[in-house]
Order: C-alpha cells, then structure tokens, then sequence
C-alpha cells in the first residue's frame, strides 16, 4: 500500500475512508466524489487556495470521455489567431502534449509543493478539472467563469479507462480486470466517480447557466467536428469560421496522435503519465469487443436508472 500521509492542517477535517484503492488505499468521498488521498488533498487546498476569474476557462470531465481532444481544441480556439504553422511561429500543438498546454487543477496545480503561483498567467487563462460541478472549487463556481464539459458513453469511458491503466501503475488499478473495472465503475469506486452524478450534474448546470457552462459529447464530436467546434467558439465568443478547418484538423486524432510528443513514452510534466498514454483507438464502440451481454444489460439498466427523467441519453 502506497503511504501517504495528510498535512496537519487538514487531518482533523477528512471524510471516513469509502472504499479502497486495489492496493488497500483508503478512497474517500469528498462533496460526493472519490478521491484517492492525494487527489483529496489536492481538492481541499484547490478549494482554499484556487482564486477563480471570470475570464477562465475551464475543460471539465470525467476521466477517458475526451479530455485530450477537448483541450486541444479549447487550446486551438483560444489562441486561433496567433496559430500558423509557419516555421517562424510553430503551433506549440505540434511539439507539446495538449496536456502541457492546459494544465489539470488537482493532479497538476494543486498537487504540487510548494503549491506554483498561477497569478502571473495572463488571461484567458485554461486549465482542466476532473471533478464533478458539486466538487468544484468555491471560487470556481461563483466567478462566472465558462465551463465546457465533455462525456461519453459509458461503455466506451469504461473501456478506454481499463486500457489506460495498463500502461502505468496507480495504486493497483493497473493488475484489474477488465471485469473488475466494469464492476468499480458500476459502483462509483474509481476515482472521480460516480460517472452518472457527475454528468447529470453537469447537464443541469448547462440547463440552468446554459452561458457558462456548455455539456458535449464524445459521439457528437466525433459525429460533428465541425459544428461542435463551431458552437464552441459561438460559446466562448471567438467565433472565426475560416479557422474552423484548420483547428479540426490540427486536433485530429490521426494528427495528433502521430506527433513525436504525444507517441512519446516521456512525462514531460509533473504528470504520472506518459504522454502517450492519452491516444488509443480514439473512435466510437470498442465497448463491443468487450462487454459481455450480461454486462450490457447490467450497464443498460443503471444507465436507465440514473438518466430518467434527465432528457438526456447516451
Ligand atoms: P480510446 O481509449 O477509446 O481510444 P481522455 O483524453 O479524457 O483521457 O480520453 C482518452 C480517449 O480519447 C481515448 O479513447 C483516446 O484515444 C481518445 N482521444 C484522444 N485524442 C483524441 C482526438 N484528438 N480525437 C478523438 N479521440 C481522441
């Protein structure tokens, strides 16, 4: 069992252990989310420290729904008119992991010591977040700052996040079973879940502050590029049709993934992962060469559960 052990300060104030880490970690559920005890720590300083401005971006999801793909676009979207790719002004897609380039709040930002000063950033600044719209930083919420959340069908976050825990070591995820995982995820013990909360908290934010917080979908991307791309810079106000294309492409799964820094096996931040780690097969419905039908119907049922009355389905 990895040891960790908690700054003082906070020790008095820890939720009761939930469930575990497949190496015996204690996971905790933190403003109805689990989290690892590093990822809890991280919450709790984000949430006392992270001073939010309404010019913030943020690239909100659960983990393996299009995190990657999201960030490079928001990236691409946001700086469209400096980005050629010209030798004098290289895209800085072509040599740095989307990842490099917006930064995670709890498993980059605030699990850092000494905690980096993020003051200095220009505006807008962009980072990501894993956590659910309910464990978000204080400050997160009430500074008006945009959200743009992306999700995906269960089945196919389920699988992508089996195979990514095979190619590095977390805590044990990595000796699981695809059918161990299916099981944790069903039961809200991975870490981040549970998945259905978090999306349906996040469909009601975009109900409720349709101009602060956008909800997407992997499928819809994949379906639509273009006119996702399109409605999410109507949404952040950079609309520029004819850099559409261009940004599509450039944050293609097939060019990305070809790039010398994302096939790269380096951490090329403070990450535990590789860079590589984040490209697969980046398509839709690799669930079918691994559910069983009793899984299915078992996955089926709670995603009807979970989504009724929502308006929403996967
Ligand atoms: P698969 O494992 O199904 O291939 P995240 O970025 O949230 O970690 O999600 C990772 C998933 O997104 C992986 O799915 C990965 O291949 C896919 N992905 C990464 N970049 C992509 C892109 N540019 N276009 C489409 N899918 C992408």
């Amino acid at each position: 069992m990895a040891s960790f052990s908690f700054p003082k300060d906070i020790q008095s104030s820890l939720p009761l252990p939930a469930a575990k880490l497949p190496d015996g970690t204690n996971m905790f559920q933190w403003k109805g989310i689990m989290l690892s005890p590093q990822l809890l720590q991280a919450a709790i300083t984000a949430d006392k420290h992270f001073s939010a401005r309404s010019t913030d971006i943020f690239v909100a999801s659960y983990p393996k729904c299009g995190t990657t793909w999201l960030k490079s676009l928001i990236f691409s979207i946001i700086n469209q008119h400096s980005l050629n790719q010209e030798k004098e002004s290289p895209n800085p897609l072509l040599s740095t992991s989307p990842h490099d380039l917006i930064h995670n709040l709890e498993l980059e930002v605030y699990s850092m010591d000494p905690i980096p000063d993020i003051t200095g950033i220009p505006s807008p600044r962009l980072f990501s977040t894993h956590h659910s719209y309910g464990s978000l930083p204080e400050s997160l919420k009430h500074c008006g700052c945009q959200i743009v959340y992306i999700t995906r069908n269960p089945r196919d976050s389920i699988v992508s996040f089996w195979h990514f825990t095979k190619k590095f070591s977390y805590h044990g995820l990595e000796y699981l079973s695809f059918e161990e995982t299916f099981e944790r995820f069903c039961e809200g013990a991975l870490p981040f879940g549970p998945f259905f909360e978090h999306v349906l908290q996040y469909l009601k934010a975009s109900k409720e502050m349709p101009e602060k917080v956008m909800f997407l979908t992997y499928e819809e991307m994949i379906a639509d590029t273009k006119g996702v791309v399109k409605r999410v810079t109507a949404f952040l106000g950079r609309p520029v049709e004819e850099e559409v294309e261009k940004i599509v492409e450039m944050c293609s799964f097939e060019k990305l993934s070809n790039l010398e820094v994302n096939k790269s096996e380096e951490n090329t931040s403070k990450r535990r992962y590789p860079n590589n780690v984040f490209f697969r097969k980046g398509a839709v419905g690799d669930w079918m060469n691994h559910f069983t039908p009793e899984m299915i119907e078992r996955l089926d049922h709670i995603t009807q559960q979970k989504l009724q009355g929502s308006g929403f389905e996967f």
